[in-house]
This record gives structure tokens, sequence and C-alpha cells, in this order.
């Protein structure tokens, strides 16, 4: 049996980021609702999922935190960055005597399809190569460095500052993303000098060494140009995040799901919505969502790490964040879900009502404005318009109860830790300070006074001290 030849991965994102002008390493940007790098790593993830990856950074520290949730990543600091070829160099103490093939990819650039990097691998075997490199044809090649080739096969890449008019006329380009031999590589590289435009150790320089060294150069020319493309500024970050965004939204089209604008419906990879569900526009759906069967998701909802059963309806601009919802249930117009907030079956949530590490059971409505922390709630409970759970003494969080069945009166303050028992009533306008027993009616406010005559007796006063006031003029 052949054995497997080993691939390891090595993803540089050392590079300065420089006209992200931005104090965030520019990989870590967020794309579409995860950070760009996340996307490069996915890709390695699915081609090898045994081996671990090494990315090069010149942030590691703060790389390596907010990829911490990656485990298995080996981070090589990369300071000063002198280059793509020194920015390689840097993983050589990690690949101290390891063989087969080393896989380059970049951290910015995301869109690359690991069916494009299995056809580079696989020509790279299939040929024998010492280096093969993934080139692209496109329109405008400016920026990019020239793919020369010569009835040998590639003679050498330029790169576009160093290259003449008839260099730069070529429209093949190089996408810095290559598959080497781990073999020879490290010796080759510190042959690399930086007689060139930028003083830097570039990379590139490697094909015209194998060359003259007699060892193969392959190509492989991208299918889909587009996947090569990298983020160099926020206009382009904006531009890739609007093509994935769309991508997804005919995805979820394609699944069974109406998007009324697709344009204007932002949607995390990973968001799971059923069939028949219609999504109005300007809808933003991100982290683990998932939306169940036939709902309806009104303009500007904004749902974030929440699930929602079938049939449920979420009404114009509502915020829905760590919440589930049970089928049938309304929501909005104007609400918000923080955390922990759990929406019974057929519950009904109405507009600028805010509920946070609360169970509202199921047919129970807060239809009007109010606030609704720490409490849990039975089934069929009416929650008066202005209610408001007075949760937090200024040192800890108290819990309320609302049983089965009971009806608050609009206005009505309950302050926590207090227990309205099933199907009593509290009335309006009232501060619960103490628990309300089972069937009972709590009332805890002013008593009213009405001063008959009142109003007459007023408006004489005030005539008589306006004839004695000098007129005005
Ligand atoms: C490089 C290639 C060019 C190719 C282009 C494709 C070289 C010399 N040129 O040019 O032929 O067309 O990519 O996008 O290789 N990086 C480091 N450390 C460094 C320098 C760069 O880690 O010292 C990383 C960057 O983070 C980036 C990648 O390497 O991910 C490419 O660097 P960049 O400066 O964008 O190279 P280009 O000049 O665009
Ligand atoms: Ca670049």
């Amino acid at each position: 049996m052949v054995p497997m030849p080993s691939l390891h991965i090595l993803i540089l994102a050392a590079g300065k980021g420089t006209r992200m002008k931005s104090a965030l390493p520019k990989v870590l940007h967020p794309l579409a609702g995860a950070p760009i790098i996340d996307y490069v790593l996915a890709t390695a993830a699915a081609l090898s999922p045994a081996s671990r990856t090494i990315v090069v950074g010149h942030l590691a520290e703060s790389m390596r935190e907010a990829l911490a949730a990656h485990g298995d990543l080996r981070f090589v600091v990369q300071e000063p960055q002198l280059g793509t070829a020194h920015a390689v160099a840097q993983a050589a103490p990690l690949l101290e005597g390891a063989t087969g093939t080393l896989l380059l990819l970049y951290g910015d650039v995301p869109r690359l399809s690991v069916q494009t990097v299995r056809a580079l691998l696989d020509e790279h075997e299939r040929a024998g190569n010492a280096a093969t490199v993934l080139t692209a044809v496109v329109p405008d090649p400016s920026g990019y460095g020239r793919i020369i080739r010569d009835p040998g096969g590639i003679a050498r890449i330029v790169e576009h500052r160093d290259a003449t008019p008839d260099e730069r006329a070529v429209r093949e380009i190089n996408s810095g993303i290559y598959a080497f031999e781990l073999e020879p590589l490290f010796t080759a590289l510190s042959r690399i000098a930086t007689d060139n435009d930028q003083g830097e150790y570039y990379l590139t320089d490697l094909v015209a060494i194998y060359r003259r060294e007699g060892k193969r150069v392959g190509a492989v020319v991208a299918e889909r140009p587009d996947e090569i493309l990298g983020i160099n500024g926020r206009g382009e970050l904006a531009a890739m995040a609007k093509r994935i965004w769309r991508e997804r939204a005919e995805a979820l089209m394609a699944s069974g799901v109406t998007l009324e604008d697709p344009d204007t419906v932002y949607v995390d990879a990973g968001v799971v919505v059923g069939r028949d569900t219609t999504i109005r526009p300007g809808v933003i759906l991100e982290g683990r969502t998932t939306i169940g069967a036939n709902c309806v998701i009104h303009p500007g909802v904004h749902i974030e790490d929440s699930t929602l059963e079938d049939n449920v309806v979420v009404f114009d601009y509502s915020v829905i964040t760590g919440a589930q919802i049970a089928e049938h249930a309304e929501v909005g117009p104007f609400a918000r879900l923080r955390p922990e907030a759990e929406v019974g079956r057929e519950a009904k949530i109405g507009n600028f009502v805010e509920l946070k590490k609360t169970r509202l059971g199921a047919g129970s409505k807060a239809m009007h404005l109010a606030y609704l922390g720490d409490a849990t709630i039975g089934g069929n409970v009416n929650i008066g318009a202005g209610t408001i759970t007075c949760n937090y003494d200024g040192v800890r969080k108290n819990p309320t109860t609302i049983e089965e069945g009971a009806f608050i009166g609009s206005d009505s303050q309950l302050v926590a830790p207090v227990k309205v028992g099933r199907g009593a009533y509290v009335a309006a306008g009232s501060s619960i300070t103490r628990d309300v027993p089972a069937g009972a009616l709590g009332i805890a406010r002013g008593r009213q006074e009405n001063h008959e005559g009142w109003v007459e007796r007023r408006k004489r006063k005030q005539a008589e001290a306006g004839e004695r006031k000098p007129e005005k003029t």
C-alpha cells in the first residue's frame, strides 16, 4: 500500500492590512457574520481534519484569543513582516522534518472553495511537482503578480510593480495560493533575495529558483476567478459580504422560504429556516438561529441565537436575542426579547414589551408597554399595559411568579421577590410588594377622593384674581 502523503496547511495572515485603517487585524474583521479568516479555516478543516493548521500572524496574541474556538491551530508570529517568503519561513521550526505537501492559503482570501483546492492538490500530486501555483485569468489583472509562461511551463512570476508593460498585459495572475513539496522548500526559501521594488522577500521568486534547479513547477487555472479575490479595504469587505448574503438568500429560497426582497435580508451561516416561512424586507438573522415552518418575519426584525417554532409571527422592528418562541406565538411590533426569554404556545407579546429571563406560559398575553424580568408566568395570564416587574433592588435580581390565569391590571408594579397566585387579580395602578394569594384581588394604590364642584370654584377664583391684575399689552 502506498502511504498517503501528509498534508500540512499554512495560512498567511501577518500582512499589515494597511488599507483597512484599523486597530483590528484584517483577518478578524467580520465578513457576513464571521471573521474573514474563519472561512479559510473552514476550508482547511474540510481538507484536512486530522492535521493541525498553522497560522502566521503579526498580532498573534489577539488572533489566538479570537480563534480560541478553533482549538487545533498553531500560531507563529512574523515580526517584522518582510514579505511572503519571509512569512512562510517563520513556520520552518514547526515543520522541522515534516514531509509531504504544504498547502499555502491566505487568511484574507475567504472565498476559495474546497473543490478548487482539491483540484490544485490533485494536479500537484499527479504531476509530481515541487510547486504548483493556483492561477486565474481575470479581466483586470492590475496589482497582481503575473504568470510568465514559456515552453517549459511557468518560467517565473513577476509582481505588478516590477513588471514591464508587456508583462503587465498578461491576464493570468498569481492567486498566491500554492501546493509545495515540503522537502526542498525551506532550503530554497533561504535563497530568495530582496532585489525588488518593495525590498521584500517575495515567495513568487521560488518559481524561477526551482526552474533554474530543474524542479517541476506547475499551475492550475481556477475555474471561477472570483474565488481567489482577496480583501484589502473595507469597500471590498462590504462587496464580498453582499455577495455572500445574496448566496445565503438564494439558498433559503431554493429550500422553500419566501424572501420578498432578498437583497435586504442578512442571514448568518448556519441559520435554519423552515419551509413556507416568509421573510419580509430588512430582516437580520444571526448566530445560532432556527426558525420553523410557516412563520412570518416582518420588516426590520433582528433575531440572534434564538429558536422559533412553526407558525410564529414576528411583527415589525422586534429585536430577539437568545430567546425561545413556541408555535403559533406572536411577537411585536417593537418587542424586545432578551436572553432566556421563553414565549409559550399561542402567547402574544405586543408593542414595547421587553422580556428577560422570563417564561411566559401558553396563551398568555403582554400586549403593551411592559418590562418582565426574572419572571415565571403561567398560562393564560393577562399582563396589563405598563406592567413592570421591579426585579432589581440595587444589589440582586429577584424573581416574580405569576401563576396560571392571573390578571395583572394596567400600570402595576410587581416588587420582587413576589408571587401572584393562581387566578388572582391585581388592580390597575397597584404597587404590589406582598404576595397575592390565589383567587384574591391585590390592590395597592392611593384611594381616590372626588371634590364636588371644585372646577366651578376654581374658575371663580381665577376670574377674581384676573380683575385685580393690570391688563396685558
Ligand atoms: C501576493 C503575491 C502576488 C499575488 C497576490 C495575490 C508575492 C510577492 N506576491 O501579492 O503575486 O498576485 O499575493 O493576492 O507573494 N503576508 C504575510 N507576511 C508578509 C507579507 C504578506 O503574512 O510579510 C500575507 C498577507 O497577510 C496576505 C498574503 O500574505 O494574506 C499576501 O500578502 P499581500 O501583501 O497582500 O501580497 P500582495 O502584494 O497582494
Ligand atoms: Ca493582497
